[in-house]
């Protein structure tokens, strides 16, 4: 439970990015020779992958906190997995290990918990076929529990994804490092680019290209010889959005969160909260592991409703349930345009949000595939119970919002939040939020 009443103020830094997180594992697995991996994101998504990375003939330890080596199998060099792949949660590592093992002459069976169970596997699984995979077996529709069987060798292709999706278009690439040509993923919308970049850090040739108006390109050339590199993970956006709201929405706060990774294709949520009038300041610039990062100061703001367009989904596609949350408080309409995608994440986000805000008191709409909030100028009554549907950022999003409603909120399960910010309710105590169990 959450209830307002306090300030926030102060220092914090969140975990690991998760994107970034999953991929260290992989690469790593992928790599010939050690990969040093500093802050990793020790939530149960990553966990699940690193242990896939192990059944898979990978050696992994941990050293310290966050910091962890792999000593790769190689590609082409995999072995197959004695028992079944759980990946729990995690739509990316299940997603992206689908075209690691499916590229490999192993037999893997891939399952999860029952959030994971009803996401659609169909995107993963059409273009892995085409490059020569087996699906053994599968659940009803394409979903998880399913067996691949790959081929010695994968066939290269050229694939223009039907969805704005960088687990798709990463599968894909995964797949393509098994294949004696060239692979090439076409998006319509560009998408996050940690699979582009991690490719060349450790050592694959991948061209990118400008692709209509908003798209890409992206080449690659097979069978690479990945080397184990050292991979630092900077602070991930899609957490420290969390924080960041609350600050924005609890009056009096101030609070500097550190470090956050500002790669432009994960910062949507940022240009939309400016241009609601946020008093974010983006300060101390730098790079981190190959990746601009800075020091973010927020002040609690007066917020206004604004029209946020499609093409922006993709870079901030994690963010919308926090959005939702801060244009409860704002002043006016805020219109959230083409979220569909949103209705294929770990919850249904679009329903699951709407309940939330139904639940709290604020008048909202879904037209289509827009979500609409009319927000209420920091007069939000709260008082609900919100149902998270075994999705982490439906609970952080809600608790966020009892830190400044009238009435606390509720979540009927918080347990998810160790999916992908283990450490969420203690840095938000630090900051002086009333979150209770
Ligand atoms: C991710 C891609 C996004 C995002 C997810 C992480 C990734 O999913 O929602 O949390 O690391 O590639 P989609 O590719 O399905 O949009």
């Amino acid at each position: 439970m959450a209830q307002g009443g306090g300030v926030l103020k102060g220092r914090l830094r969140v975990p690991g990015d998760k994107s970034i997180s999953h991929r260290s594992m992989i690469f790593g697995l992928l790599a010939i020779g050690e990969t040093r991996v500093e802050g990793l994101l020790e939530g149960d998504d990553v966990l699940r992958t690193a242990e896939a990375c192990r059944a898979l003939g990978a050696t992994i330890t941990r050293e310290a906190p966050g910091r962890w080596r792999i000593r790769g199998a190689g590609i082409g060099g995999l072995t197959e997995p004695s028992g079944t792949l759980d990946f729990g949660n995690a739509g990316t590592g299940s997603r992206l290990m689908m075209g690691v093992a499916g590229s490999h002459p192993v037999t893997a069976t891939f399952d999860g918990d029952a959030s994971l169970r009803k996401r659609p596997m169909r995107r993963i699984l059409d273009p892995l076929v085409q490059m020569g995979v087996s699906v053994v077996a599968e659940a009803e529709g394409g979903r998880v529990p399913l067996t691949l069987r790959g081929p010695a060798e994968t066939i290269p292709i050229v694939y223009e994804t039907p969805a704005a999706s960088a687990q798709i278009k990463s599968a894909i690439l995964l797949a393509g490092l098994n294949s004696p040509g060239r692979t090439t993923v076409i998006e319509r919308e560009a998408t996050r680019d940690h699979t582009e970049r991690m490719l060349r850090h450790f050592g694959a040739d991948v061209t990118v290209e400008p692709h209509g108006q908003d798209g890409r390109r992206v080449t690659l050339q097979g069978q690479p010889t990945l080397r184990g590199t050292e991979v630092v993970v900077p602070s991930d956006p899609s957490s420290a959005a969390f924080p960041l709201v609350a600050a924005l929405i609890v009056p009096g706060s101030d609070v500097v969160l550190e470090g956050v990774m500002m790669n432009e294709l994960r910062t949507g949520l940022i240009t939309t909260l400016f241009e609601m009038g946020a008093e974010i300041e983006r300060v101390n610039e730098r790079d981190e592991g190959g990746e601009t990062v800075a020091d973010l100061r927020v002040r609690a703001s007066r917020l206004t409703g604004i029209d946020v367009p499609a093409a922006r989904a993709p870079s901030m596609i994690d963010e919308y349930p926090i959005l939702a949350v801060a244009a409860s408080f704002a002043t006016g309409t805020t219109r959230m345009r083409g979220l569909h995608e949103l209705r294929v994440k770990e919850s249904d986000r679009l329903a699951a949000v709407a309940a939330g805000l139904a639940a709290a008191g604020v008048p909202h709409a879904i037209e289509g595939d827009d979500l609409v909030v009319h927000g209420l100028d920091g007069r939000v009554p709260g008082g609900g119970t919100v149902a998270t549907h075994l999705d982490h950022r439906i609970a952080m999003a809600f608790l966020v919002m009892g830190l400044a409603t009238r009435d606390p909120m509720s979540v009927d399960d918080g347990s998810m939040i160790m999916t992908s910010f283990p450490t969420f309710i203690p840095l938000m105590r630090e900051l002086g939020a009333a979150i209770r169990d």
